[in-house]
């Protein structure tokens, strides 16, 4: 693997990302990357991190930011909705979210991403903002790519 680059920027993520992963097919290694390669490249951010399917519900995984909920049961918050939903949600203001489970009180928007590799849930990609509406379209559709990248990566070798 080449060394990444130093300091990423947002327009450089999705390569670093590809790249970073495309060789190493250990899950919570590739999660611990990716989660420092968005949080240093994208701007207004306070938290990234994964949360892993095991046991019937989600548990912490690789993360960035301030110590989180360690366990989120199926159904419940943001993290616990997508997983049962299994489609990405952008809440663009947390506190008008029924059930939103406060980590971090400075969180003000969020976007959850579902991890699901054939039909099977890994888990969930969590990024919380202290701006809010900080999510757009265009960031779902980057970080739903990006979970595409992870999923190949873990798919591509059978360990
Ligand atoms: N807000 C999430 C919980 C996880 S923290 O944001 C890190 C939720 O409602 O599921």
């Amino acid at each position: 693997m080449s060394a990444p680059p130093q300091r990423l920027r947002a327009d450089e993520l999705m390569s670093a990302v590809a790249s970073v992963v495309a060789t190493e097919p250990d899950m919570i290694a590739d999660m611990a990357n990716i989660a420092a390669m968005i949080f240093e490249a994208l701007p207004d951010l306070n938290w990234v991190g994964f949360y892993i399917w095991k046991e019937n519900q989600l548990v912490l995984g690789p993360f960035q930011g301030r110590m989180a909920c360690t366990r989120i049961a199926y159904g419940r918050g943001v993290c616990g909705t997508v997983a049962r939903e299994r489609r990405s949600l952008v809440v663009p203001d947390v506190h008008a979210f029924p059930g939103h489970i406060a980590c971090d009180a400075a969180s003000a928007s969020e976007i959850v991403v579902p991890v699901i590799a054939g039909d099977r849930l890994l888990g969930v990609l969590d990024i919380d903002s202290p701006v809010r509406d900080r999510f757009s379209d265009a960031d779902r559709i980057m970080l739903e790519k990006i979970v595409d990248l992870l999923v190949q990566a873990i798919s591509a070798t059978a360990v």
